[in-house]
């Protein structure tokens, strides 16, 4: 399995500390909670912060976007340097106008929704999504308790992704430890977000141990 660590539960006053972990860790993308204080209940970083950490690190950076008008900044972080953009099936947008416009900034497109957005309700769009992000918490903090209902929205997605020969990436998102990992990995997720148990524990071995999985 692919592990992406969210930076939200990064130390950020050792932050060159922590990007050092982050590349010692061999992990395959690194997670960042851009939210806007609106769409979510609480701010955390732009784009600023993220061009300057796409200086020093070199895995591909996976965006969530946390805001409620994600197609006015599209462009800034693609300067930025995300590689993936997914924001929220919830900030109802034009989602094929703005799926295709992320592609054509030349972007993989994610999709993500909260825990209480049916999944089926995206079936339109998976046909030309790069990522699924199906959240396991509230989105807006790090550190809460796993919720399971994701794992029936992660087996319908796996399936519906086979049967129709789709190519879309399976991630999900908060509440996840080694425990909660086979869970999800057993519905069908490619890639996990990890915040707080990786930043606050050895991430070394703990990435290693998840990508085994
Ligand atoms: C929550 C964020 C998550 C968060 C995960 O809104 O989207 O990425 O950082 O943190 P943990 O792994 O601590 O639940
Ligand atoms: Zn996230």
């Amino acid at each position: 399995m692919k592990v992406s660590p969210s930076l939200l539960a990064a130390d950020f006053m050792n932050l060159s500390e922590e990007v050092k972990r982050i590349k010692d860790s061999g992990c395959d993308y690194i997670h960042l909670d851009v939210m806007d204080g609106n769409f979510v209940p609480n701010i955390s970083f732009g784009p600023g912060i993220i061009s300057q950490l796409k200086q020093i690190l070199d895995v591909p950076f996976d965006v969530h976007l946390m805001i409620n008008n994600p197609r006015f900044y599209l462009n800034e972080f693609k300067k930025a340097g995300a590689n993936y953009l997914t924001y929220h099936y919830e900030v109802s947008d034009n989602h094929h106008e703005l799926i295709k416009e992320i592609k054509d900034l030349g972007m993989r497109a994610g999709l993500s929704i909260k825990p209480n957005t049916k999944v089926e309700e995206i079936v339109p769009y998976l046909n030309d999504l790069d990522l699924v992000l199906v959240m396991s918490v509230e989105p807006g903090f790090g550190g809460q308790k796993f919720m399971d209902s994701c794992l029936e929205k992660i087996k319908f997605l796996a399936e519906y992704k086979k049967e129709h020969g789709l190519s879309y990436q399976i991630e999900v998102d908060g509440g996840i430890n080694y425990e909660t990992a086979k869970l999800v990995k057993n519905a069908g997720v490619e890639i996990v977000v990890a915040g707080t148990y990786l930043f606050k524990g050895d991430m070394v071995k703990l990435v290693k141990e998840l990508q085994a999985l």
